[in-house]
């Protein structure tokens, strides 16, 4: 028996026989060699299939073979400076799990695809080079976000994901039904759960789907999305905002420190994310409304800023934008207002660079018992759901804020892809519930 190993790591047993289980990706033939490209989830591999070395059935076989079709390889690794990872293999035998008939082939060729054939395929689709490389930079980015906060004192905290209540706003709430007459929604954000936590344990984060009934159809929406949250007791909103930043440069420096190589399959410009350091440009609401103006835009004081305006606003800078201070109005029913200026409110978003718009929003939350109460009314919000949320300003409330940043439009924008489909395996939007 040959050792078995994968193709990342063939290099370690450069002129050995071993074992590489797989499917076959891709098939050169050239008259008396062949050359199966040997995928395996680790990398590609080009193996060499040469007539005269192998017995006349088992060539047949191998000439034969069809894309997708699983394969287990046996041969020596060789180091060439010209192959893809800088070896091929050597084929001495092929045993074949299951070849794909021609009948019925692999349906996603190297020719061109549509979007929604592809998206209807996304099941195979993620075998591809590059929907392959953005889920690793996705692993990688998420890694980085747990490391980030598991080094800088955070507990991890996860919150439920059936809630009684609405976190942001009533119009995106996906409705359940809870057994008998209950009335559950799907969360939309761990926010307030988090602060409970936070009171518990000083720091801590969560990370996990949530879920928004956009009814847009915008290139960076989905109806189901990973956010991390974090939520710090004792925290302002610039507090907020130097953690904010601190993440995102921990995150790209991974992301270029571990994933070059997919970022190249991407055909990413590195230089654009290598850009991305401390210190962020910082402007209020207020200012970013004369820029765009300025520069054409309708927007008007007190109105949000749609994603052509964050474009705008973002095309300036080479690295993230924070844009802190929104009016109150347009904000969420828990942030603080501004204590000079109440009409705008303590919040931040960071919009990435490149037009990618907004990828974290928060804040910090009002603690004044009173002033939260009246918050929930004049958003027509029901008390009961939230008699254990107003607990947390009863005993022992003190300042305290946080922020989320959605995994799926960051990795967009470290992919420089188009639309945030691509970035997670299996995307839920409007008219996507399937496969
Ligand atoms: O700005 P949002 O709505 O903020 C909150 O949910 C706060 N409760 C977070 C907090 O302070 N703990 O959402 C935060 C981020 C956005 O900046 C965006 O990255 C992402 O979540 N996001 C979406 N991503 C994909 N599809 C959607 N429909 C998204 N909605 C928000
Ligand atoms: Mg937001």
């Amino acid at each position: 028996m040959h050792p078995r190993t994968t193709i990342a790591e063939a290099g370690r047993h450069a002129g050995e026989t071993v074992q590489i289980a797989g499917w076959l990706y891709n098939l050169r033939k050239s008259g008396k060699i062949v050359f199966p490209i040997l995928r395996d989830g680790t990398g590609l591999m080009q193996c060499v299939a040469v007539k005269s070395a192998l017995p006349e059935a088992l060539f047949e076989t191998i000439k034969d073979l069809t894309q997708e079709s699983s394969i287990v390889v046996t041969g020596k690794v060789r180091a060439d400076q010209r192959a893809a990872g800088g070896y091929e293999l050597d084929v001495e035998d092929i045993q074949v799990i299951q070849r794909v008939p021609e009948s019925d082939p692999y349906p996603i060729t190297p020719k061109e695809h549509g979007i929604e054939f592809l998206m209807d395929h996304r099941h195979l689709w993620l075998r591809s080079q590059r929907q392959h490389a953005i889920l690793r930079v996705r692993h990688e980015a998420i890694r980085a976000v747990r490391d980030y906060f598991d080094s800088h004192g955070f507990t991890l905290v996860d919150t439920p994901i059936f809630t009684p209540a609405a976190c942001e706003g009533t119009t995106t709430l996906f409705e359940v039904n809870y057994f008998e007459d209950a009335k559950a929604y799907l969360t939309q954000s761990g926010q307030l759960y988090n602060e409970a936590t936070a009171m518990a344990f000083g720091k801590v984060y969560c990370f996990g789907p949530t879920f928004r009934a956009e009814k847009s159809k915008t290139r960076r929406h989905l109806t189901e999305f990973w956010m991390v949250e974090p939520e710090m007791a004792y925290a302002d909103l610039e507090e907020v905002k130097r953690v904010a930043e601190e993440m995102v440069v921990f995150i790209v420096g991974r992301v270029l420190e571990n994933r070059r190589e997919e970022l190249r399959v991407l055909e990413r410009d590195v230089s654009k994310l290598e850009a991305v350091q401390a210190p962020f440009p910082r402007m209020t609401y207020d200012d970013a409304v004369k820029i765009l103006q300025s520069k054409g835009s309708e927007i008007e004081w007190g109105g949000d800023f749609g994603g052509t305006d964050e474009t705008l606003l973002s095309e300036d800078f080479d690295r993230p934008l924070m844009v802190d201070r929104y009016p109150t109005e347009i904000k969420a029913f828990y942030m603080q207002p501004d204590p000079g200026r109440p009409e705008v409110a303590m919040g931040v978003d960071v919009l990435a660079p490149e037009g990618y718009g907004e990828i974290i929003g928060g804040g910090q939350r009002i603690h004044d018992p009173e002033l939260l109460l009246r918050r929930l009314e004049e958003h027509q919000l029901p008390k009961e759901a939230f008699d254990w949320y107003l607990d947390l300003r009863k005993y022992g409330t003190v300042p305290h804020g946080g922020f989320g940043m959605g995994i799926e439009r960051c990795v967009a924008w470290l992919c420089g892809l188009e639309h945030v489909r691509e970035t997670i395996a299996f995307p839920r939007m409007l008219y996507r519930l399937r496969p």
